[in-house]
């Protein structure tokens, strides 16, 4: 099936692959978050048990996720969000192991647990040739080592151990943050506690900065890494930001864990992009239940897109991530699970779905958020993978539609407390909390105009058809709290990955035509490069 495209490639990609990729390149884009030591073994077996609350390796590797690109490319991803590469403490700790890479001791070194330097390279050169994007975690504000002698004495800590920050002096001195209204507090004291304080760089140096500008330079330039995320963000003075971004030549989206927007989008002036937090409480506060407030959730995404630099453009979108319990540890309603999971892909973000949720995990807090995804067998038969599969190439076709999707901002054509009309032309979203016990049908009135009069409009999520009344209003009435992805049928015919019998003109019918992969491939090509092969 891909045997035909290798012959094709390798010179229109290498030109690609020396560049980082900019923000604007990463608009369009759709991201796959791994926790790298739990994604995929390197041997591809499925049975190694993986015990979420020992805190210790399981296992998975940067093989691992070569092998298993199929499965995330399938399912729609173009770019996919790695674990921090680099060497962490080696020694168990009061929490554990740093399987999860967060715990940096020498940053000129790779963790050997995820594999190789070939290792490293392989994925990103495989991901390269699939016209993928490689998001790698970084973090900036802390280094680790372990107290000596098993103390919770901090001043035993052992700093001999980290490079290149070895002497105490490259340190803020030690205190806990005890303010979070103290923005000297958040940034100079350490996070953290006694059992396992996490150094506190002292970024106010002008030689560490130097050094740690050089160190994104390299890192992003030696693995050919198109976009980082950068992890505890707010912890590190603002004016950090500027130099080192622009030192890392590439586009980068902060961590600012906040539910207040003003004090979030301060990030966005000096990053770039930030994961959008002050909507993520929202959004899942309004699909627990339909006690939730989707109303409130439009507001607040108001807010956010007129405070962010850029909107809400290149800012993250997710439910889920390796901090925050897992949806279904909330409510295991398909119907909530299905409108939640719905919003980071209509909405004007970039969509990153952290893996596991298309398997239906439903790990709560840290560590059980974070369950091997392996004994799951890679299933693509859940009923999520389809959803995800349909969001995505939903979000594909109307961005192929029209050239002003990832620039012009997404409205709201109807909101209350448990409905919510999403507009993205050519797409329109139909939100609902009722869940699926509601008895109550719901409805949605979509206003005139949003529509062509009389066109054919496909819900892509079952693949039904309805027809626009003659001023392109719709009035949509569902049973059992499920969400609708509308686009009208012309959309469909043109991008042909979804829903395709009914947009030959043919009746209703469900699923992907084997011609859905194809297209699916050209998409990842990118636009350019996809018409460019098209024609030859
Ligand atoms: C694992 O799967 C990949 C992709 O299907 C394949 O190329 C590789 O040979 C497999 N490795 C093993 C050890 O089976
Ligand atoms: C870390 O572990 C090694 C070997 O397991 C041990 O020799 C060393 O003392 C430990 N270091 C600390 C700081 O506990
Ligand atoms: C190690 O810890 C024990 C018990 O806390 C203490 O008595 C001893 O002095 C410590 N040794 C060193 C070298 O810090
Ligand atoms: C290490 O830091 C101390 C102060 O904490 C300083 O006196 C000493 O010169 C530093 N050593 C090196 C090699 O930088
Ligand atoms: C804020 O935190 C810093 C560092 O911990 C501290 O020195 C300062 O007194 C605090 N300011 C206020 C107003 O509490
Ligand atoms: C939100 O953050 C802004 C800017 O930091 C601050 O002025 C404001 O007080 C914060 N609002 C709340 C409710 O904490
Ligand atoms: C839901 O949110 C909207 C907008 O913020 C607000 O006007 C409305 O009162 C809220 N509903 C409830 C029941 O609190
Ligand atoms: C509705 O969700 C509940 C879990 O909250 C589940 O037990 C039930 O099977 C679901 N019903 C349908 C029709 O999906
Ligand atoms: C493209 O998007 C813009 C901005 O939302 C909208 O005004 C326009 O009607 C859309 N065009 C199509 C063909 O959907």
């Amino acid at each position: 099936m891909f045997g035909k495209i290798p012959t094709l490639l390798p010179a229109l990609l290498l030109a690609r692959c020396v560049l980082s990729a900019t923000p604007d390149e990463w608009r369009g884009r759709s991201i796959y978050q791994v926790v790298t030591d739990r994604f995929a073994l390197a041997d591809n077996s499925t049975s190694q048990p993986c015990d979420v609350s020992a805190r210790k390796y399981c296992g998975g590797t940067w093989k691992g996720i070569t092998n298993h690109l199929d499965y995330i490319q399938n399912m729609g991803f173009d770019a996919v969000w790695i674990s921090p590469v680099v060497e962490n403490i080696e020694n168990e700790t009061a929490y554990g192991e740093a399987y999860h890479g967060y715990w940096a001791q020498d940053i000129y070194s790779l963790n050997n647990h995820f594999g190789s330097k070939d290792d490293l390279n392989e994925l990103v050169t495989a991901m390269h040739f699939r016209g993928m994007y490689l998001m790698l975690d970084i973090v900036v504000n802390h280094l680790v080592s372990v107290p000596k002698n098993g103390s919770t004495d901090i001043q035993t800590l052992d700093f001999s151990l980290i490079q290149p920050f070895s002497n105490a002096s490259d340190y803020h001195p030690y205190c806990e943050i005890t303010d979070y209204n103290n923005q000297t507090d958040v940034e100079q004291c350490w996070i953290g506690d006694k059992k396992l304080p996490l150094a506190d760089l002292n970024t106010e140096d002008k030689d560490i900065v130097n050094t740690m500008n050089e160190w994104v330079k390299d890192i992003v330039k030696k693995y050919n890494v198109d976009g980082l995320r950068i992890d505890t963000a707010k912890h590190i003075r603002k004016d950090f930001w500027p130099e080192f971004v622009a030192s890392a030549g590439t586009f980068a989206m902060g961590e600012v864990l906040s539910d207040n927007t003003t004090y979030t989008a301060a990030y966005t002036e000096v990053i770039g992009g930030v994961l959008d937090y002050p909507t993520w409480f929202p959004l899942t506060a309004a699909f627990t239940s339909p006690k939730g407030n989707l109303s409130a959730l439009a507001t607040s995404a108001v807010q956010a897109r007129k405070q962010y630099k850029n909107g809400a453009f290149l800012t993250g979108a997710f439910l889920e991530n390796h901090d925050q319990p897992r949806f279904q540890s909330i409510t295991q309603d398909q119907a909530l699970v299905k409108n939640a999971m719905m919003w980071p892909f209509v909405h004007d973000s970039i969509p990153i779905l952290y893996y596991g949720q298309e398997q239906g995990y439903t790990g709560n807090n840290d560590p059980n958020n974070r369950e091997a995804l392996w004994p799951s067998n890679f299933d693509t038969s859940k009923p999520l993978v389809n959803h995800v599969k349909a969001m995505n190439a939903a979000r594909k076709a109307a961005i192929a539609a029209n050239s002003s999707y990832t620039t012009a901002p997404m409205s709201f054509l109807a909101q209350s407390d448990n409905g919510l009309v999403v507009s993205k032309p050519p797409l329109v979203a139909l939100l609902t909390n009722v869940g699926n016990s509601s008895t109550a049908a719901t409805t949605w009135d979509i206003p005139a105009s949003t529509f062509k009069g009389s066109e054919t409009v496909v819900n892509v999520l079952d693949c039904k058809t309805m027809t626009a009344a003659p001023d392109g209003s719709l009035h949509v009435r569902v049973q059992g709290g499920m969400p609708q992805l509308l686009l009208p049928g012309s959309v469909l015919s043109k991008s042909g990955n979804l829903c395709t019998k009914v947009a030959a003109g043919g009746k209703s019918g469900a699923g992907f035509s084997t011609q859905a992969s194809w297209s699916l491939v050209w998409g990842f090509l990118g636009l350019g490069l996809g018409k460019a092969l098209m024609h030859m």
